[in-house]
């Protein structure tokens, strides 16, 4: 029997895990701790809400009484974060929340596995190796974030090293490409451009659309997760993605060509301040362990647009309110 932490667990990654956790592992029980931020959406889970193995619990990972509260109230041995800022445009507008959360709240629960004796598993991210010029990353390559976003991860990241090293905290790293798939917000790349293709509104592109992303399906990251979980080895980490990377301008064309959308409804708009042209990421460690993503990108994408196109009731009721103040800040003086 386990019982799992899984905080973050109402965003876009963590969603999908606690579904397909709940589904594989009938043994195991599965609480969500969340702070809810704009990101967080408790109809991510609707589907599980009834489930006898799975619990919520609304709080913030900087919050060291509420996580003990919750590790103790709930017998957790295992704690799996996915709670974070995850977007890069809001860092570059404000980092404070980023530092915060990213940072401070990953030493908290770093600080309850301590204390408790728990294994700890971090969801990170190839951002952190920064602008891959050539090759691919490997795990042990310095890291060399380049927003802040990737920043705050990789302090994050060098944490987990620390109390691995100091502590003897059981912890493994995944560090993931770029997910795609159901419930992902969309102020992302993929998710913005399908759901504005979808009501005919322009597909911001910045600069040349040349940069490079490893697009992968959000479940192939959700079971390299599991893997690493049960079989990666303590105190190491574990690069996922497909390998594979596609031109952003690529991506915005076959989101077009599936929903029957023209071409002309991409506009190149000014370029992100510090933008990363390419990640890349070797995968052969993982691999090693045996694991292989079932989707290319193309495949991925298609579902992705599929979802997209069948649950408007999840989508358009996120892209009003404070989302349109967002979309103005960000997108009005780029034109
Ligand atoms: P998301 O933005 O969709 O969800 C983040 C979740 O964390 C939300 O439910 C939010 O409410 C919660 N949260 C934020 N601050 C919190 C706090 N202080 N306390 C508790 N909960 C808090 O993010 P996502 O895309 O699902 O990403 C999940 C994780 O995976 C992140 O750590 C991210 O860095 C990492 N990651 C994401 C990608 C990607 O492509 N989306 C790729 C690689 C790694
Ligand atoms: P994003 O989904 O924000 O992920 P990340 O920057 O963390 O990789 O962006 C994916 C790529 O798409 C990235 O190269 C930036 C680019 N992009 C656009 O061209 N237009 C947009 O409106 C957004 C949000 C991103």
């Amino acid at each position: 029997m386990k019982n799992l932490l899984v905080t973050g667990g109402a965003g876009f990654i963590g969603s999908n895990f606690a579904r397909y956790m709940l589904g594989k592992y009938p043994a195991y029980c599965l609480v969500v701790y969340d702070k809810l931020t704009y990101a967080g959406n408790l109809e991510n889970l609707r589907d599980v809400e009834t489930n006898s193995r799975y619990a919520f619990v609304r709080g913030d990972i900087c919050d060291a009484s509420g996580v003990e509260r919750a590790v103790r109230e709930h017998a957790i041995d295992t704690i799996v974060n996915f709670a974070a800022e995850t977007h890069v445009d809001r860092s570059i507008m404000d980092a404070d929340a980023f530092i915060q959360t990213d940072v401070y709240g990953t030493y908290v629960l770093l600080e309850a596995a301590k204390k408790f004796g728990l294994r700890y598993h971090q969801v990170g991210t190839d951002e952190v190796y920064g602008w891959v010029e050539q090759g691919s990353s490997r795990e042990g390559d310095p890291l060399e974030p380049r927003s802040p976003y990737a920043a705050s991860k990789a302090g994050g990241d060098l944490l987990i090293h620390a109390y691995f090293i100091t502590h003897d905290v059981q912890t493994t790293i995944t560090r993931g490409a770029n997910n795609i798939g159901p419930y992902q917000f969309p102020e992302k790349a993929v998710p913005l451009f399908v759901t504005n293709a979808i009501d005919n509104i322009p597909l911001p592109l910045y600069g040349d659309g040349k940069q490079q992303r490893d697009y992968q399906f959000v479940l192939d990251h959700c079971e390299a997760i599991d893997l690493v979980l049960h079989r990666g080895k303590i105190g190491e980490v574990y690069n996922v993605g497909t390998g594979v990377e596609t031109h952003n301008i690529d991506m915005a064309r076959l989101v077009l060509k599936l929903l029957n959308k023209p071409e002309s409804l991409i506009q190149h708009v000014v370029d992100r301040k510090g933008h990363d042209r390419r990640y890349s990421l070797d995968v052969s460690k993982l691999r090693a362990l045996g694991w292989e993503p079932a989707h290319t990108f193309e495949a991925g994408l298609a579902q992705t647009v599929k979802w997209y196109v069948e649950n408007e009731w999840w989508w358009r009721k996120l892209k009003s309110g404070e989302y349109r103040e967002y979309y103005r800040k960000q997108y009005e003086e780029r034109k």
